[in-house]
């Protein structure tokens, strides 16, 4: 009531009405041109813009695709520039997996499988697959819940499957595992997963294939001779600064570097979280992107890493924002709930979703006709890749690659606007190698461990700088 009589259009959390019902157009295929001019306010804090050009370019759809793997991988993949974030069978229903991967297929981009492992809705349609690990191997686990070569070599063989993600983190609960109680655990989602049906399944807080930064990479060069060639990344949301550092340190003490990096934002979605964890625990989407973008191109590792960033993106305009501030892709969930029917009742952890998307009841499900949601999600990917083109074109691009961040301008307050290189320092390829105390990163440099995911003291770290400046 208070939702479709009361609220206003911009109103509604964590989406607002308008947000939503952009999405559901763009779904629908229907007319979603604005008239009248726009009704966001162009003097609050936080609007924002991006510049466009005299020389404007006629926008054109084109299918921009971003390599992922060329050069060191057997089987380097060509993504799209928007993708279906992690969302485990599991989470979501059989049918709205199916529907998803239907319209993967149809639109010719990822579909990530969630870390509830690959089911048989992942591969009904055909559609590209990114299998993502967490920390509970499903899939690929040993019966004692370690991760097990046999069974990811046999899983990775498939097909479908284009990429490898392993999940460190993701913004909604960081540092948080996961308990899918028993009576949750249906034979179909045991099979998947590989567990006992009705047995509580958990997962861990955090990995046991590894517990270094550099036993990370070790894992990803195994994982990636063991999918035969396969792009290995991993998705975090970011946490403490030195373990980032860690992380490229580590790519450079082993000399192996994951394929690409997904950045998951604070503002990210989940099935269900603790409060806490949801509201005040892991780095905003922004914020934790130009810490990774940094981490990357001060190293000089940056050509050799791609990036992905998801958090709250529904339009064409997110994308290009976070485009122009270093991501190479952008990932969604919630959106392509949407785009299934979605109508935030956020309801995801009772099983009583009322569209059959977040739930296990047969019952509920049964209004979801595959055949009728898998073209939505391949419409509103399709929509909103036109919106981004119109964006490109306008701002006199060819190529959202040329996306940078000066061509982003945001409002801080009534009097100042900045560009996106003004608010937030991007740093310049290895700087961090050539003089890490002249950047903001300096002392998170220092404690920054290759061996560790714990932070050097810093009296030790500036002992060792010191060593290396005599
Ligand atoms: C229902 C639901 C289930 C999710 N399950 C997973 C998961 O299994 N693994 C994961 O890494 N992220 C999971 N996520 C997080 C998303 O993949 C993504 O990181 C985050 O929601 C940002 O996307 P959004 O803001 O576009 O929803 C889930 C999100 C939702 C809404």
């Amino acid at each position: 009531m208070r939702e479709y009589l009361l609220d206003g259009d911009h109103q509604g959390r964590p989406f607002s009405h308008r947000a939503r019902a952009l999405v559901y157009k763009r779904a629908k295929d229907l007319e979603s041109a604005q008239p009248f001019g726009t009704d966001l306010d162009v003097y609050s804090s936080g609007y924002e813009w991006i510049n466009h050009a005299v020389m404007a370019r006629q926008d054109e759809v084109e299918d921009h695709r971003v390599a992922v793997g060329e050069g060191g991988c057997r089987k380097p993949y060509s993504a799209s520039l928007l993708n279906i974030s992690a969302m485990s069978f599991g989470a979501l229903s059989g049918r709205a997996i199916e529907a998803l991967n239907l319209g993967a297929k149809l639109g010719g981009f990822y579909h990530d499988t969630g870390e509830g492992g690959l089911s048989r809705y992942h591969l009904a349609h055909g559609g590209d697959v990114v299998w993502e690990l967490g920390t509970g191997y499903f899939g690929c686990r040993t019966p004692e819940g370690g991760f097990d070569r046999a069974r990811f070599r046999d899983g990775a063989a498939h097909d479908q499957v284009k990429m490898i993600e392993i999940k460190l983190s993701q913004g909604a609960k960081p540092g948080h595992g996961g308990l899918l109680p028993g009576a949750k655990v249906s034979p179909e989602i045991a099979a998947a997963r590989g567990v006992e049906a009705w047995a509580d399944c958990l997962s861990p807080a955090h990995h046991s294939a590894f517990g270094t930064p550099v036993g990370l990479m070790e894992w990803i060069a195994e994982l990636r001779e063991l999918s035969g060639g396969k792009p290995v990344g991993f998705k975090l949301c970011v946490g403490h600064t030195w373990e980032v550092l860690a992380l490229v340190k580590a790519m450079l003490k082993t000399g192996i570097a994951p394929d690409f990096i997904v950045v998951d934002g604070a503002e990210g979605g989940t099935g269900a979280a603790p409060a806490e964890l949801s509201n005040h625990v892991g780095t905003p989407l922004r914020e934790g992107l130009v810490t990774v973008v940094n981490a990357l191109a001060g190293t000089g590792l940056r050509r050799r890493v791609r990036i992905a960033a998801a958090g709250k993106i529904t339009t064409g305009h997110m994308l290009a924002a976070n485009l122009a501030l270093g991501a190479d892709w952008c990932n969604a969930a919630r959106a392509f709930m949407f785009a299934l029917g979605c109508v935030q009742t956020k309801r995801c952890h009772t099983g009583t979703c009322p569209t059959g998307i977040a739930t296990q009841d047969k019952w509920r499900q049964w209004g979801l006709d595959v055949a009728d949601k898998g073209p939505r999600v391949h419409h509103f990917h399709r929509n909103t890749m036109l919106a981004l083109s119109q964006y490109v074109g306008a701002a006199g691009l060819e190529s959202p690659a040329e996306l940078r961040p000066h061509h982003l301008r945001v409002r801080v307050n009534e009097n100042l606007v900045l560009h996106a290189d003004e608010l937030y320092r991007f740093l310049a390829p290895g700087c961090l190698l050539d003089a890490p105390q002249e950047t903001p990163y300096g002392d998170w440099w220092a404690m920054a461990d290759a061996d560790s995911f714990a932070p050097r003291r810093l009296e030790t770290a500036a002992r060792s700088r010191a060593q290396l400046s005599a």
